[in-house]
């Protein structure tokens, strides 16, 4: 198999269409056994519970090409666990965790000309959604849905790779408590759309989402989680129903812990307490983890230790020990790495 010819150092975060997506059709009940489809247009009723009342929800992963030259990807189990859990939410029907598997790892291998070749810093992004399709004006469920899966080879989610952001402490809220910031719902992302644009306007990275019902404690950003590290080399992470269950999070938990010996703690984290931090990092299968240098909380500037130059030792370990498993440079814990076949 031939890749394509593409510069892959050059991608940054953007959509470019590959060969293949997946498709498969929820209707009078049931799920129909999908496809593998080359049209990448979807033509939908003006009245589609997606288009107005925003029913849809999705996944993000990556697969990766290792250091012997396998395709892989990443804990998609977890994945698929997770869009159960926002189908749940939003009144949609569950496309099964395994039929996810099996549908992931099926939509890499028909677009493995796009996955980017080991060395290059580029991965193929995998994007599942599902969404509901059907005529719906009454504010309720709709009775269709479809699930697909599509793929785009990317860089940095952030340009400039590692260096280090700085991002602004929001005066908009992302997510109510008992509401739905801990699923992932395409309507999680449309309202920050305009706190996002404002962020960019004004020079910053990212948002910092506090909670909303206190706008004392740390939430996440529009997409990623935080880790702190403590000047001690503890690494802390915000505990909160209202953020997302970043999968990248629980990995570098897992990572610094068993391959690093560091002690890890989740707890509810005081926006007071961030000028304490040494290293800021924003995780999640874009930002892979990239360091914060700074936040700036109404013009009051808080630094991080590890500074604007580079990313901090713990964060560029979590980082590498992480990448370097995806890569298959380091052993992987058991069931991390599914061998795309
Ligand atoms: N938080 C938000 C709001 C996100 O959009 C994402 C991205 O998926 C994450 C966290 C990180 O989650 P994961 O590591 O599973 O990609
Ligand atoms: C991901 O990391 O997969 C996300 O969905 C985050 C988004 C900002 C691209």
């Amino acid at each position: 198999m031939d890749k394509k010819d593409i510069d892959w150092g050059d991608l940054g975060f953007g959509y470019i269409k590959t060969d293949k997506r997946f498709v498969s059709d929820f209707k009078d009940g049931k799920w129909d056994e999908g496809r593998l489809i080359e049209d990448e247009n979807i033509v939908l009723n003006e009245c589609a519970g997606v288009l107005q009342y925003a029913q849809t929800i999705f996944e993000g992963l990556k697969a990766y090409t290792t250091k012997s030259g396998k395709i892989v990807t990443f804990r998609p189990d977890l994945n698929g666990e997770r869009l159960e859990n926002s189908a749940k939410r939003l009144e949609m029907p569950v496309f099964p965790k395994e039929r996810f598997i099996e549908a992931v790892l099926a939509t890499i291998k028909a677009n493995e000309a796009w996955v980017p070749p080991y060395g290059s810093g580029a991965t193929l992004y995998v994007r599942p959604y599902m969404f509901g399709s059907n005529a719906v004006i009454g504010v309720k469920p709709a009775d269709e849905y479809q699930f697909r899966i599509f793929t785009t080879p990317v860089g940095p989610y952030f340009k400039g790779g590692v260096k280090p952001l700085t991002i602004k402490v929001s005066d908009f809220d992302r997510a109510a408590p008992r509401g739905t910031g801990d699923i992932k719902a395409g309507l999680n992302y449309a309202m920050s759309l305009h706190p996002i644009v404002v962020a960019h306007e004004e020079g910053f990275a990212e948002n910092m989402y506090l909670d909303a019902a206190t706008r004392t404690k740390v939430e996440e950003t529009g997409g990623a989680n935080f880790i702190f590290v403590t000047k001690d080399k503890k690494i802390v992470t915000p505990k909160s129903d209202s953020i997302l269950p970043s999968i990248t999070k629980r990995s570098l938990l897992t990572v610094a812990k068993d391959y690093l010996g560091l002690e890890v703690i989740e707890r509810e984290v005081l926006f007071s307490e961030i000028e304490e931090f040494a290293e800021c990092g924003l995780c999640g299968t874009a930002a892979v983890i990239s360091p914060v240098g700074k936040v700036n909380d109404h013009g009051r500037e808080i630094c991080f230790e590890s500074g604007m130059e580079s990313m901090g030792q713990i964060c560029g370990k979590l980082r590498d020990t992480l990448t370097g498993i995806q890569l298959g440079e380091i052993e992987a814990p058991e069931g991390w790495i599914y061998p795309v076949e």
